[in-house]
């Protein structure tokens, strides 16, 4: 074949006349097949072969020479044209057994550094695409702000403000300049939209938000994510106001692809043509529910096949218009030309891999020296102390040991101690420490597997620093992290009274998150309060710290956990590396810096407890409960304290287009160089709809030697304080605004200015 006989393979001319002109060649069975996307999970090999010879535009779930065997066949069609792979790589390329696994969505956000998001998409994409797929279902732009669901981990947590920009630099970072590179992918952001907020925090029940929550909360993200140029998104399972988001004409036709101009296309979730009319009873049968899809604005069809029969007797009854295909395809099309999968030989792997030359190196990539360091670089920056109290006069972290550190510059001030304890279901737990989304989970569970690779858990990342400098460990693991009735509980005390310092790892463990693993309660579970309440009693007769390090996929109730432990330390699902961050945190090798990108309960009856909240009456309070978080939204301390003195704006007015410098003065009080996430909200003075107490408008990260002081301007658009009116319309409203900046989201770390927005 050449491009001659066929056109649209001269990379000489424009995508748009490429595309054409390849529709032009298409049959509608061509057509209609190039919108099915299989899932080789779900399949039989046989199966899929056929759908591979009848041109499918999309297989799913598929690996290795699996994945090779089927594009050997699509690109041996009539027109050849190439199979579009896609994968759930959602925190790092976690299905393939061998490829390296990074903190979850939910402890990047922990971060507050999009650029990290944006190393962990790049690292993921040369994974990705070395295996031949050029596409995953990624990022989550779902908040997480109910903890009951499942799915919390994989969002960046509650805030949209903070989720837009970590998913605008993972887009980035994924795709790059152009995912026709050979070590890019296309990105995929989802579920759209307000996916998170399914009732009771079930997975895919119904949103009950009403179109001007939707634009005003839930979209701000996937604006954020257009603008970075995101190739695809995905449409949630649930109804948005009892309307299935794939049968939703006004989010996909009118918003996504009207108002903000999305250009690539829409994928539905798994199996949503066939919900229309199994589950969601819209649809009589399986063609009308095709026709709402076609009609609602989805162009790849994920896991209904049936879609393929369905829309074809549609076709002939001229029950949908082929237009309606022909846009859906063009649009299908256009990405597979933007991916680079008619110019990229890289990019359309078809030899076995035994027979690819190219297949050695491709197997260099994962997980390789340079992939691994980033990992530990950014699982570093994702770690959030909590608490840090003193034991004996002096704080409970760092530690330092007997000799002074040898390797990565460590510093040594700390306790010093010469022997600790590791207790915990989650101290040597690699399923624990990765969450969902590996191998372990998916495409079907396999608790069972064995990584192929190296994983320093928690207790390896001690063991190491603490043989680096002359510490003995002690390890039990105290009780099961499911199991009331499995316990060592005072094995494990009797370990802990030999040691200087105990450190106990607790948190959930994959049954308990994930999709479609949503709790009802969010109490810890097995006898982990009670092994935590123990070793507190024994350490604080012998006056020894004792400090727990959470592992778990998101908010638990963690306040005994927090009462009982002299410091706390957050590392939710760390990855492969987690276990050495943490203890060089712990060792103090360097200077913790996260934040929570979410608000944790005291007790699941408080939920939802996140930051933004509207004012009520009777401030919010429970009889029973406390007003406030566990731990709020942004808390996170360091080895050193960081003091904000003032607070002013560049400008004491301005309007819409103009932007305003937040100064934000602070210091570092404390001996050692931190790095200090500046946060800046707004809270509207008086609006014409009730507007949350405050939002994030604005963040910086600093690094302060210790003593010093120094002045942030953090810019501050006007724009970023409009808000979606009860016409449905987004405005900026002139008037009064509280700026406030400080450390958390609590009022007492808040300092404020006053900011008006004039008119015009
Ligand atoms: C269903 C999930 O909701 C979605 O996030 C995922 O990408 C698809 N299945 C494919 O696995």
């Amino acid at each position: 074949m050449s491009a001659s006989t066929q056109p649209w393979l001269d990379a000489g001319k424009p995508i748009e006349e490429r595309v054409a002109g390849l529709l032009s060649a298409m049959t509608r069975e061509e057509k209609v097949a190039q919108m099915v996307q299989i899932s080789y999970s779900i399949i039989t090999p046989e199966r899929a072969d056929e759908w591979a010879r009848l041109g499918v535009g999309s297989v799913l779930h598929c690996l290795g020479d699996d994945a090779r065997r089927i594009q050997r066949l699509a690109t041996g069609n009539r027109l050849g044209i190439p199979v579009l792979f896609g994968i759930d790589a959602i925190h790092g390329h976690g299905i393939h057994n061998g490829a390296t696994v990074f903190p979850t969505q939910l402890a990047l956000a922990a971060s507050w550094n999009p650029a990290n998001a944006e190393r962990m998409a790049a690292v993921t994409a040369k994974e990705v695409a070395a295996e031949g797929l050029h596409w995953t279902f990624s990022p989550v732009l779902c908040l997480g702000r109910d903890p009951r669901w499942g799915r919390v981990d994989e969002t960046f947590g509650e805030d949209p403000y903070l989720s837009g920009k970590m998913g605008a630099a993972t887009v980035r970072g994924y795709q790059g300049e152009s995912p026709a590179s050979s070590d890019r992918i296309v990105a995929c952001a989802k579920h759209y939209i307000a996916y998170g907020e399914s009732t009771g925090g079930r997975d895919s029940y119904d949103s009950a938000v009403s179109m001007r929550m939707v634009r005003d909360v839930f979209l701000p993200p996937f604006e954020e994510a257009v603008k970075a140029g995101v190739h695809t998104v995905m449409a949630g399972y649930e109804p948005v106001d009892r309307v299935p988001c794939s049968a939703h004409r006004e989010l996909l036709r009118d918003v996504l692809k009207g108002e903000l101009g999305f250009k690539g296309f829409v994928v539905t979730d798994w199996m949503n043509v066939l919900s229309l009319h199994t589950r969601h009873k819209m649809a009589a049968n399986l063609e009308e529910a095709s026709r709402i899809a076609l009609e609602a604005g989805n162009d790849m069809i994920m896991t209904t096949p049936e879609f393929y029969e369905s829309t074809l007797a549609l076709l002939a009854r001229g029950e949908v218009a082929e237009s309606q295909i022909d846009e859906a395809v063009t649009r299908i099309l256009n990405i597979k030309f933007l991916a680079g999968l008619f110019d990229n030989p890289d990019k359309v792997k078809t030899l076995p891999l035994s027979e690819d030359p190219a297949a050695k190196d491709a197997e260099a990539v994962y997980n390789c020296e340079a992939h691994r360091k980033e990992n530990l670089e950014i699982a570093r920056e994702c770690l959030v102390l909590l608490k840090n109290g003193t034991v004996g006069g002096s704080p409970a972290l760092p530690i330092a040991g007997q000799k002074p550190a040898t390797a990565e510059g460590g510093a040594s001030a700390g306790r010093r101690v010469r022997r600790i304890a590791v207790i915990g279901p989650n101290a040597d737990s690699v399923r624990a420490q990765f969450g969902d989304w590996t191998f372990f989970t998916h495409p079907t569970p396999h608790y069972d597997a064995v990584p192929t690779f190296r994983v320093d858990t928690m207790l390896d990342g001690l063991k190491k620093l603490a043989g680096e400098r002359g510490v003995g460990v002690i390890y039990e693991k105290g009780c099961d992290a499911t199991d009331p009735s499995v316990q060592w509980i005072a094995k494990a005390r009797k370990a802990a009274k030999k040691a200087d310092a105990v450190f106990v790892f607790v948190g959930d463990t994959l049954p308990q998150t994930g999709e479609a693993h949503d709790r009802a309660n969010l109490e810890l579970t097995g006898m982990q309060n009670e092994l935590v309440e123990a070793l507190s009693a024994d350490c604080r007769k012998r006056g020894v710290p004792l400090v727990s390090v959470l592992v778990n996929g998101k908010p638990l109730e963690f306040g005994r956990v927090a009462e009982a432990s002299d410091a706390v330390v957050e590392t939710f699902n760390s990855g492969t590396h987690g276990g050495i961050a943490a203890a060089e945190a712990i060792f103090g090798a360097f200077n913790p810096s996260g934040r929570l990108p979410i608000s944790f309960p005291r007790t699941t009856g408080q939920i939802p407890v996140y930051y933004n909240q509207i004012p009520g009456w009777h401030e919010g309070k429970y009889h029973d409960c406390d007003r406030t978080p566990l731990f709020a939204f942004g808390e996170g301390l360091s080895y050193t304290e960081f003091r904000y003195d003032s607070v002013s704006l560049s400008k004491d007015a301005a309007r819409a287009g103009e932007t305003v410098l937040v100064n934000v003065t602070l210091t570092n009080a404390g001996d050692r160089e931190g790095t200090e996430t500046v946060q800046v909200y707004a809270a509207d003075l008086l609006a014409s709809i009730v507007t949350p107490v405050k939002e994030l408008k604005a963040f910086a990260r600093v690094t302060v030697p210790a003593g010093a002081t120094v002045t942030v301007g953090v810019p501050l658009p006007t724009d970023s304080l409009s808000l979606v009116g009860i016409d449905g319309r987004r405005v900026l409203e002139p008037g009064e605004f509280a700026i406030l900046a400080g450390h958390d989201s609590r009022d007492q770390s808040l300092l404020s200015a006053r900011l008006t927005v004039t008119a015009g």
